[in-house]
C-alpha cells in the first residue's frame, strides 16, 4: 500500500513506466498481432477455421524462406500466397513423397501428415497474393 501511495504521487510517471512494461511484456511473449489475420479467422466458421488455426501455426516454418504470410521477398523462394489449396497440397505432397526434390524444401514435407498438409495449403491459399497487394 506504502508503494501505491508513493507513486500515486507522481501519476505521470507511473503511467509511462506501466505502459512501456507492458508493452516490452506482450513483444517478448507473443508475436505481433496481425489485424488482417485476426479479421480472416473471425470470417471463417468451423470446421474451416480450425483448419486455418492450425495451418497457421504449422506455417512458422515457413516463414524464414516463403515470407510471411506466404509473400516471400526473393525469387528463389516462391510465394505460396492466395495459391490454390489443391496445388499447394499436391506440391507439398510430391516433396514428400520423393517425386519432387529440392534440397531445401523435401526435408520440411517430410515430416508432414495429410493434416498438416491440408491445414498448411488451406492457410496460405486464404493469404492475399502480392499483385492483389500492391493493386489496392
Ligand atoms: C529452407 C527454406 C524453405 C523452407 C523453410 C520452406 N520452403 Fe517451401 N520451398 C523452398 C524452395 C527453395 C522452394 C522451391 C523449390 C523448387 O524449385 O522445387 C519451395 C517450394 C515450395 C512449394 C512449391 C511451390 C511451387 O511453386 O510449386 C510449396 C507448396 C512449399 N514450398 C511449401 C512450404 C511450406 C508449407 C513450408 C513450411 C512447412 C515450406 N515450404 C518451408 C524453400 C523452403
Amino acid at each position: 500500500m506504502n508503494k501505491v501511495l508513493a507513486v500515486a504521487k507522481r501519476p505521470a510517471l507511473y503511467i509511462v513506466v506501466t505502459v512501456m512494461g507492458l508493452g516490452s511484456l506482450s513483444a517478448c511473449t507473443e508475436p505481433a498481432p496481425d489485424v488482417g489475420q485476426q479479421q480472416l479467422v473471425a470470417s471463417l466458421d468451423e470446421p474451416e477455421r480450425q483448419l486455418f488455426e492450425q495451418g497457421q501455426l504449422k506455417a512458422y516454418s515457413c516463414t524464414a524462406c516463403h515470407g510471411r504470410n506466404g509473400l516471400s521477398s526473393h525469387p528463389n523462394y516462391p510465394s505460396l500466397a492466395g495459391r490454390s489449396a489443391s496445388e499447394l497440397a499436391s506440391a507439398l505432397t510430391a516433396y514428400r513423397n520423393g517425386e519432387r526434390k529440392h534440397a531445401l524444401m523435401s526435408p520440411q514435407a517430410r515430416g508432414l501428415s495429410d493434416t498438416d498438409i491440408n491445414a498448411l495449403a488451406y492457410y496460405f491459399s486464404l493469404q492475399t497474393p502480392a499483385t492483389a497487394i500492391q493493386a489496392d
